[in-house]
C-alpha cells in the first residue's frame, strides 16, 4: 500500500486540524477517533496516533455512572475538556456541548462554545441535531469555532425517543437524516458524527457529503470511526452495543490487580524491603 502524507512517518506527529480531516476525506484516508475524559487517557490515545479525540458527554455515563448523557453540566464538560487538552499534542480535540447548553438560543450556544475553546482549549465543539440547530451552527462557525454535527441516534434526546434502537430503518427517518446532514454541511459544520444507522445509509451520506462523516455503528462506508474508549477497552461493561469491538478486557484485568493488591496487603506480602525506605 502506498504511503499517503497522512499515514507517512513525517506526517505522523503533525498537528491534526479540520483541514487535515478534510484532506483525509478527499484522499480516502480513514479517520480514527476515540473519546477521552482525562489527561492520562488522552495522552495515551494521542501517542497511539488517533486523529480526533472527542471529549464526549458520554462522560455522564462512563465517568459519573449516570444512566444517560443528559445530566452532565457545562462546568463538568469544561473540566474534562481542559484536562484532556493538556495531554494532547497531535490529535484535534473536539468537545461535546452538553444538553441544554446550546438549545435555548444561539447567543447562549455561542457563549458556551467560546468558553469551551477559550477556557478549556478545545479546538472544536460538537452538538446534536439537524435543521433545527443550523442557525446556531452557522453563528458559532461565523466567529471561527469549528462545529461537528451529530445525527442518527442522538443520546441527548433519549427521553423523546425512549429507546437506543437503530435509527432510520424506515424511509421517512432516513430521508430526514439525509436532509439534516446536508443542512449541517451547508451551515458550515466541518464534520459529522453519524450514530447507529444502517450501514447503507452511512455509506450513502458519506458519499454525498464533502465533509468527513465519522460513524459509530454506521457501517464501514463512513470516512472514519469513533468509539467510546471505555467501551473498546472493556472497562465499561454495563452493556455492549453490537457496534463496539473490544480491544481489551480491562475490567477483568483491573479487578484482578485490585484483588491481588488486597490479598498481598492482608498477607503482609506487600510491601517488601525493596519497596520500603
Ligand atoms: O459522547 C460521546 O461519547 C459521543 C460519541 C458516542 C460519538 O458523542
Amino acid at each position: 500500500m502506498s504511503a499517503t502524507p497522512e499515514s507517512s512517518h513525517e506526517a505522523e506527529r503533525k498537528k491534526v486540524t479540520t483541514h487535515t480531516l478534510q484532506r483525509m476525506k478527499r484522499k480516502g484516508v480513514k479517520i480514527a477517533a476515540l473519546t477521552a475524559y482525562d489527561y492520562l487517557m488522552a495522552r495515551l490515545i494521542d501517542e497511539a496516533g488517533i486523529d480526533l479525540i472527542l471529549v464526549g458527554d458520554s462522560a455522564a455515563m462512563v465517568i459519573q455512572g449516570k444512566d444517560t448523557t443528559v445530566g452532565v453540566t457545562m462546568e463538568q464538560m469544561l473540566y474534562h475538556a481542559a484536562v484532556v487538552r493538556k495531554g494532547v499534542e497531535r490529535a484535534i480535540v473536539v468537545a461535546d456541548l452538553p444538553f441544554m447548553s446550546y438549545q435555548v438560543n444561539a447567543d447562549e450556544a455561542l457563549r458556551n462554545s467560546g468558553r469551551m475553546v477559550k477556557e478549556a482549549g478545545a479546538e472544536a465543539v460538537k452538538l446534536e441535531g439537524g435543521e433545527q440547530i443550523c442557525a446556531t451552527v452557522r453563528r458559532i462557525v461565523d466567529v471561527g469555532i469549528p462545529v461537528m454535527g451529530h445525527l442518527g441516534l442522538t443520546p441527548q434526546s433519549i427521553h423523546k425517543f425512549g429507546t437506543y434502537r437503530v435509527r432510520a430503518e424506515d424511509a421517512e427517518e432516513a430521508e430526514e437524516i439525509r436532509r439534516d446532514a446536508r443542512a449541517l454541511q451547508d451551515a458550515g459544520a466541518f464534520a459529522l458524527v453519524l450514530e447507529k444507522v444502517p450501514a447503507s445509509l452511512g455509506y450513502e451520506i458519506s458519499q454525498a457529503l464533502t465533509i468527513p462523516v465519522i460513524g459509530i455503528g454506521a457501517g464501514p462506508g463512513c470516512d472514519g470511526q469513533v468509539l467510546v474508549s471505555h467501551d473498546m477497552l472493556g472497562i465499561y461493561t454495563r452493556f455492549k452495543p453490537r457496534f463496539v469491538r473490544r480491544y481489551a478486557e480491562l475490567a477483568d484485568a483491573m479487578r484482578q490487580a485490585f484483588g491481588n493488591f488486597a490479598e498481598d496487603v492482608r498477607s503482609n506480602d506487600f510491601p517488601q524491603e525493596s519497596e520500603s525506605y
